[in-house]
């Protein structure tokens, strides 16, 4: 096994007794360093991407449809869809490169310290299976628990994921519950194997507004509560307000802004920028911003 798959390897601090300049930004839990995508055209559609999740911070994504959003999300995942593939740059998760890794030990990561959820939950499970023997699955195989054992940690992280009754829910088939709830699910499928890093490719988009907001709560209590570092993406403003410390605003296969969610909120510099805050005003992206002035 890799270091990098290894739950127990530490890494050694780069500090020594002495305060370092290289110490005030210490590696981050992942760096994507000008990632270039092509698809099967052989056209380019990420044109050198670069950003930094640090460790613990909540870092968002935003653009319009076919910016290069879920490409990248896909590269870091070593999802690419077929014919699709990383044709320059590098990727790191905790400062080792993962863009060469092998197919087995990619799947390995993304099992372990890597996690997704994506709109559509309900596409990602079985209908015919209950959810709660989907989630409890996962702990038997990842965990290696017996069966009684990965029941009752199902039920317990359904119960953490906010959702009422959850030795009842854990008996309901997918069809009998609603998109929120089924979002809740496919979260705990996720954080299940407590991976480190958790990308969250428009997840609540299909939802209603009250809903939406509820799971992304659950995503920043997740973040506070059990140490997840975030890749929280969108094409909605909102939505990444709502979370993100960090913003990177796509466009066209470019990052065109980045900066801390508030600055690029209350004054973004790129007219693009400026255009996605403007056609927010109305939907209430300034209640938002009020409320993260007053933190
Ligand atoms: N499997 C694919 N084959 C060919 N082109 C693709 C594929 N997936 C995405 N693209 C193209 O790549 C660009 C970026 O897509 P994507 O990353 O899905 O954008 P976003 O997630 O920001 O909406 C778009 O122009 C899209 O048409
Ligand atoms: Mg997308």
């Amino acid at each position: 096994m890799s270091v990098l798959l290894d739950h127990t390897a530490e890494r050694v601090p780069l500090s020594s007794s002495e305060p370092q300049e290289k110490d005030v930004h210490p590696t981050p839990l992942l760096r994507v360093k000008e990632l270039r995508v092509t698809v099967a055209t052989s056209a380019e559609v990420v044109h050198g991407i670069s950003f930094d999740v640090p460790k613990g911070t909540a870092v968002g994504l935003v653009g319009e449809s076919g910016s290069g959003k879920t490409l990248t999300c896909r590269s870091i995942l070593g999802l690419l869809p077929a014919g699709a593939e990383i044709s320059g740059g590098d990727i790191e998760f905790a400062g080792d490169s993962i863009t060469t890794l092998t197919r087995r030990d990619a799947v390995r990561l993304r099992g372990t310290r890597i996690a997704a959820v994506f709109q559509d939950p309900a596409s990602y499970l079985n209908p015919s299976i209950t959810v709660g023997a989907q989630l409890a699955e996962v702990f038997r195989v990842r965990g290696r628990l017996p069966r009684k054992a990965a029941r009752d940690e199902a039920v317990e992280l359904l119960h953490a994921m906010g959702l009422h009754r959850p030795a009842h829910v854990y008996t309901q088939y997918p069809f009998e519950l609603s998109g929120g709830m089924l979002q809740r699910v496919l979260i705990a499928i996720a954080i299940a194997g407590e991976p480190e890093l958790l990308i969250a490719d428009e997840a609540t988009t299909a939802l209603d507004v009250t809903v939406q907001a509820e799971v992304l709560e659950l995503l920043s209590q997740l973040r506070r509560d059990r140490d997840l570092t975030l890749v929280v993406v969108s094409h909605d403003l909102a939505v990444i307000a709502q979370v993100s410390d960090e913003v990177h605003v796509f466009r066209d296969g470019h990052i065109v802004e980045s900066g801390p969610t508030r600055q690029v909120l209350r004054t973004p510099r790129h007219p693009y920028t400026r255009s996605l805050v403007d056609s927010h005003e109305r939907f209430g992206i300034d209640h938002i911003r009020r409320q993260r002035d007053d933190r």
